[in-house]
């Protein structure tokens, strides 16, 4: 009896991990609640086999004046876990009516055990006077990956005016922050010891662009951005370097550029190490700016190599959170 019981239970697990996990770009996203995942201009941090997305919840029942972001927790990418809305404020430091909250981005540190989040401060909409001038990174903190995060503090970093933020961990563990600067680019910043100060930057890539992400893949930095077109789709662009600190190539097309990104906007680049192979997935957001909480996401695994970026067209595909391997699915 309980063999057969254990039979069942190891074929139960084995169909569990064998079904591929599908995901269905541009697509509803739904969590294990089925509701359209809140996670916009989202990170994701991974923490032994879990990876939590943390990002803009734009959920139509949040209160008026709150600005929230969520965290779900995932094993395979695919299908995701609501834990919390892990941070949720009224205006900390006396903003404005419709302040901003954008980009929330989640390290962990391990010498002080706290995760830290960084986010995009601002001041109200454009189009409100005062609109995007702060241009500040918030900080704010938790002893739990999804727990309730404190607020700590908001600053401009090194000085510098910063609104779209990325996230990025190096192989040595070392956790910098890209920010835009307008006008001059994207600046490329490594955290204090404790993650809470923006230290000392690396490299300013002196381009107009913003939605910025880093891999580190066989030997070459790529670093990915968007145009400055608001929510609007723009043709997305990369740059490699043996370094963090460049030099930097020129910035080439990420998929042709009549397609606009496939109407997304990058957010992150996440590296799946896996037994067989490596894979890259692009994360980007297809805005819908006048319906932010239906906004969606396009995930799609990058062709990349040598020096190249190729976003495919977007079709349903799978991933092998094992040996990392991703393949179309009809
Ligand atoms: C985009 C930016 C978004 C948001 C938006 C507001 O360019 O990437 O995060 O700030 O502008 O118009």
């Amino acid at each position: 009896m309980s063999r057969i019981y254990l039979l069942l239970a190891w074929l139960c697990a084995l169909s569990a991990t064998a079904t591929p996990k599908i995901f269905h770009p541009g697509e509803l996203w739904p969590d294990n609640r089925g509701q359209h995942i809140q996670a916009h201009g989202g990170g994701i941090l991974k923490i032994g086999p879990t990876f939590y997305w943390f990002g803009e919840d734009r959920g139509q029942t949040n209160g008026r004046g709150l600005r929230c972001v969520s965290c779900y927790s995932s094993t395979n990418l695919a299908q995701w876990t609501f834990r919390n809305q892990v941070f949720k404020t009224r205006n900390p430091e006396n903003f404005g009516r419709g302040w901003v909250l954008e980009r929330p981005k989640v390290f962990y540190n391990p010498k002080t055990k706290k995760f830290v989040m960084y986010m995009h401060i601002d001041g109200p909409n454009p189009g409100e006077i005062g609109g995007y001038k702060l241009a500040r990174v918030g900080v704010a903190t938790c002893d739990t990956v999804d727990g309730d995060y404190q607020y700590l503090k908001s600053f401009r970093p090194l000085g510098h005016e910063s609104r779209d933020i990325g996230q990025f961990v190096d192989d040595d563990g070392t956790a910098y922050l890209i920010f835009e600067d307008r006008p001059f680019g994207f600046r490329i910043a490594k955290l204090s010891e404790d993650y809470l100060i923006v230290e000392k930057e690396i490299c300013l890539i002196a381009e107009h662009m913003e939605g910025g992400a880093i891999v580190h893949y066989e030997g070459l930095y790529y670093v990915l951005g968007s145009a400055l077109t608001g929510w609007n789709p723009n043709p997305n662009k990369y740059a490699t370097a043996k370094s963090l600190a460049g030099p930097w190539s020129e910035f080439k097309d990420l998929a042709p550029p009549e397609k606009n990104t496939y109407g997304a906007q990058s957010t992150m680049l996440l590296k799946i190490s896996g037994t067989k192979t490596n894979s890259v997935v692009f994360m980007g957001d297809i805005w819908k700016p006048q319906s932010q909480w239906d906004s969606r996401y396009l995930w799609l695994p990058l062709e990349i190599g040598g020096g190249k970026l190729r976003l495919p067209e977007p079709k349903k595909w799978s991933l092998d959170i094992v040996t990392g391997e991703a393949k179309n699915e009809q």
